[in-house]
């Protein structure tokens, strides 16, 4: 089981950070931390997506590093720097300790690949890249000896437990899962549901994507697979339990029926203090959690039926291949629509599900493989938003 070591940069020295989707919620959250322990880490380059201004404004506590917009927006100011090739050459830069993936979805697959080829360690935030991608970017690391960290909490989470025991203990892992916002909604509210109650989630504070991907429980499909990949478990053996009050991160069941889990506040500035760090933990990163003051710990099992999307996920990761590129790209394209107001709430699951399904082909070989297989998945859900909303147009329906 590939369980990533917890070894820090050389000791005395800074760990020296490239960081990708600096502008974004896990960017922004990345640099505070560099900015609170500024003996701990450097910032050597960030990479946005298209925003220059917020991208300047980020790094602005950094000078010195190098910034790398890789598609701009509009005008380009002075010293920042254009396009999807720097952002590798930043991200495989050998100077780099650590490159963080905290950004681009599935446009990250690249800087990442990039980062590994160079034997970079990489902390990864960014779900998409290993559920589009798992076998290549796992083979790349243990070609080029790099390591990947998670970020997701519910993977640092796992990674917490499983430090200092024997891979061959491990019985099932057993990931958290607040619910999101409509964990006790009507089923016609929630299939009907407005942008702004799905991005109304109870404990998280984070980018748009990946709250309306909790709303879904989509989100806890993509960290299955992402386990499955990071940690080398198979799928049966990888449970999903609701938990509405997200203290508890996630935990890991051994084979003598011992159960160790990782809790605290939720605040992603945590994992990825953590994992920038290599394992090595830093004093006062968040406050500690209160437990007198959480209360109650509640567990639940998942409604398969308001929470179609987890199903999905987990029946492509198993069929595995190019499935999980297809799903990963169908979904990207579903929020986007949702998040314009093309298509309802309800019918982002069920588009990822048919576009999921009606894929067959050889597993993708290689990254020119896993981009032909996104390319599918996101043309197919382009055809299916048109062919919606075109007949909700007709209807003269518009979207609650
Ligand atoms: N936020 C969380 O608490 C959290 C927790 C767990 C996991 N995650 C995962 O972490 C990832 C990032 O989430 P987020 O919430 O931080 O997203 P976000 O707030 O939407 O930020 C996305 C970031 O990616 C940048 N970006 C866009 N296109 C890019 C490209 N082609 N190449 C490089 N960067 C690009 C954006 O730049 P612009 O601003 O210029 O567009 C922005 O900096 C997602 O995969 C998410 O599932 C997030």
């Amino acid at each position: 089981m590939p369980v990533p070591s917890a070894r820090g940069g050389p000791a005395g020295t800074r760990v020296r950070v490239v960081l990708v989707g600096a502008t974004g919620s896990i960017g922004v959250q990345a640099l505070d931390v560099m900015a609170r322990y500024p003996e701990h880490f450097e910032l050597l380059g960030a990479v946005g997506g298209s925003r220059a201004e917020a991208l300047l404004q980020a790094v602005a506590p950094f000078p010195g590093a190098r910034v790398v917009l890789v598609s701009p927006s509009g005008p380009v100011p002075q010293g920042v720097l254009v396009g999807g090739d720097v952002a590798c050459a930043l991200a495989a830069d050998p100077r780099a300790d650590v490159v963080l993936i905290g950004g681009g979805g599935a446009a990250a697959l690249m800087p990442t690949m990039a980062a590994l080829e160079a034997g970079r360690r990489v902390a990864i935030a960014t779900q998409e890249v290993l559920v589009m991608a798992g076998e290549l970017v796992t083979a790349a690391a243990r070609r080029h000896r790099a390591e990947i960290l998670p970020v997701d909490s519910e993977h640092s989470a796992i990674w917490q437990c499983l430090r200092g025991e024997d891979p061959k203990d491990v019985a099932r892992l057993v990931l958290t899962a607040s619910g999101g916002p409509f964990r006790e909604a009507p089923l016609e509210t929630m299939r009907r549901a407005s942008v702004e109650q799905a991005l109304a989630h109870p404990s998280w504070r984070m980018g748009p994507k990946v709250t309306v991907d909790s709303a879904t429980m989509m989100n806890k499909g993509l960290e299955v697979i992402e386990a499955h990949f990071l940690f080398g478990i198979p799928y049966e053996r990888i449970a999903v339990v609701i938990h509405p009050q997200s203290a508890l991160h996630s935990a890991v069941e051994f084979c003598d029926g011992t159960m160790v889990a990782q809790l605290g506040v939720p605040d992603m500035r945590a994992p990825i203090a953590l994992a920038l760090n290599g394992g090595r933990r830093l004093p006062g990163v968040v406050p500690p959690l209160d437990l007198a003051k959480v209360g109650r710990l509640d567990f639940q099992e998942v409604d398969a039926e308001r929470f179609p999307a987890l199903q999905t996920a987990r029946e492509a990761g198993i069929r595995g291949g190019a499935a999980p590129a297809v799903l990963n790209a169908a979904n990207e394209v579903a929020v986007a629509a949702f998040l314009a107001g093309a298509i309802d709430f309800g019918e982002i699951s069920e588009l990822v599900a048919e576009v999921t399904s009606s894929h067959s082909g050889p597993p993708p070989s290689d990254l020119t493989g896993v981009l032909a297989a996104d390319a599918f998945g996101r043309d197919r859900a382009q055809e299916l938003v048109a062919a919606r909303s075109g007949r909700r147009l007709a209807a003269g329906g518009q979207r609650a």
